[in-house]
């Protein structure tokens, strides 16, 4: 079966797609020109994900979110609230905060020993006495990033009259409350440095039609062939892909594959019993997890069947992707270097409930054999490495994402030949239209 896609407005009239076309333009992705007017018109626009609410436990604790020549920190304050601040100093515009993430009593800036509270106000200035005239204190505070939390998950937005988070993702928030996000724990946090485009990363991430080709190990365990997408306004899509099935392109095999015989034996399931109806492991999964999930620690009441079973993947608009499973969610993306087009930054955070909710060692029974992280551990170390580190097997973002990153910098360096003009999309390729189509809207409005 060939993939579907359907358009959902938002209550707020805005319609899924713009009225014109983007064409893909090879220029886009390597030009200064595109680079400053997407950070114009994009990132200093938008919603965007920058970390967890479980990295700021108690006051003082922050992480800071770098993008571009910017930096904001986020941090929370003697009250409890999160608050995120520009990342610069009100004296003479030195960078405070040096470090990715830390805990503080007071924001003191390291270079002359100007003291803020967490709230951001301006308390203390060594020798005050000699400023003449005399320092305006209000109007020398940390200067405010609007800031939202959802689910867990913290987002920023550099423009003080953006619409709220929740106009600007509509259903999306509604579609995802099963989830609980804000329950889990953090799994891994991981960045690579990428010779590509962030746009570049993004289309990767927008289509299937390379599944086939470059990650042939998926048609054993999920239908890319079918998936079901969705397009919404801002830019934003998902695709839904049926887990625990084959690929439909092929004949449906008549042995249990093996991709599924652990994640079946995980669940106390026989393998065996399914030779010659393997098109009925996805139905018998989703109730024999409604059955063992409350008996290991873990309600699926919320879910729907296909949330139980099935891989669905959000994107949102610019840069955040979110592949999810009812068990475990990775959230992932692009962020552009600070000067060069043709280089980014690439976070993921995997999030998973705790395995004391979905193990039973002593029954060998999992609800999902990747759950590793427990209530008790440590915050994981942030990794930092190169695609260059993937390719040499010495880190990876799971086999998937290593298969995607090996290509990246290959397709960027297609965009700088003289034989590429523009790109040419099939229908499998509709999410990465409709991302280009309000890239260009956004760039258009600034
Ligand atoms: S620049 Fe921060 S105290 Fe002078
Ligand atoms: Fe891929």
């Amino acid at each position: 079966m060939p993939q579907t896609t359907v358009e959902e407005a938002f209550s707020d009239g805005m319609a899924p797609r713009t009225v014109t076309r983007a064409t893909l333009d090879k220029r886009d992705y390597i030009s200064e020109a595109s680079r400053q007017a997407e950070w114009e018109g994009i990132w200093t626009r938008c919603w965007l994900f920058s970390g967890l609410v479980s990295d700021l436990e108690d006051s003082g604790d922050y992480f800071v979110y770098p993008l571009g020549r910017e930096s904001v920190v986020v941090l929370k304050d003697e009250q409890g609230d999160i608050r995120a601040f520009y990342n610069v100093c009100q004296h003479r515009g030195n960078r405070i905060f040096t470090s990715e993430s830390g805990s503080i009593q007071h924001v003191v800036c390291p270079y002359h020993g100007w003291r803020y509270g967490l709230d951001g106000l301006l308390r203390e200035i060594p020798d005050e006495q000699r400023f003449c005239p005399e320092v305006d204190r209000s109007q020398r505070s940390l200067k405010p990033v609007k800031l939202a939390v959802w689910a867990g998950l913290i987002w920023i937005n550099m423009d003080p009259d953006a619409a709220s988070l929740e106009d600007y993702l509509g259903s999306i928030m509604q579609n995802l409350e099963p989830y609980h996000f804000e329950r889990m724990v953090l799994a891994k946090h991981q960045t690579v440095h990428l010779d590509a485009n962030w746009k570049t990363v993004r289309d990767n991430f927008l289509e299937q039609y390379h599944v086939d080709f470059i990650h042939p190990q998926h048609a054993s365990f999920v239908d890319c062939c079918n998936s079901e997408n969705v397009l919404w306004p801002y830019g934003h899509s998902a695709t839904m892909v049926e887990g625990f099935v084959t690929n439909s392109r092929y004949p449906t095999p008549e042995e249990t594959p093996e991709h599924l015989v652990m994640a079946l034996r995980s669940l106390g399931m026989d393998p065996a019993e399914f030779t010659g109806r393997v098109a009925d492991i996805r139905k018998a999964v989703q109730a024999r997890k409604r059955e063992l999930g409350p008996e290991l620690g873990f309600d699926y009441s919320e879910f729907s069947d296909s949330q139980i079973t099935d891989v669905w993947q959000y994107d949102i608009f610019p840069n955040t992707f979110m592949t999810i499973t009812a068990e475990e969610v990775w959230v992932y993306g692009p962020r552009p270097d600070a000067t060069d087009p043709d280089r980014c930054y690439f976070d993921k955070w995997t999030i998973s409930i705790p395995r004391e909710q979905g193990c039973d060692l002593k029954r060998k029974l999992t609800l999902n054999p990747r759950l590793v992280a427990s209530i008790d551990d440590e915050r994981p170390q942030h990794e930092v490495f190169t695609a260059a580190d993937v390719i040499a097997e010495k880190h990876t973002l799971t086999i998937t994402l290593d298969q995607d990153i090996y290509y990246l910098a290959d397709m960027q360096a297609g965009m700088h030949s003289r034989g590429f003009e523009c790109a040419v999309l099939n229908e499998d390729e509709v999410r990465v239209q409709h991302f280009h189509d309000w890239v260009e809207y956004y760039v258009s409005q600034h």
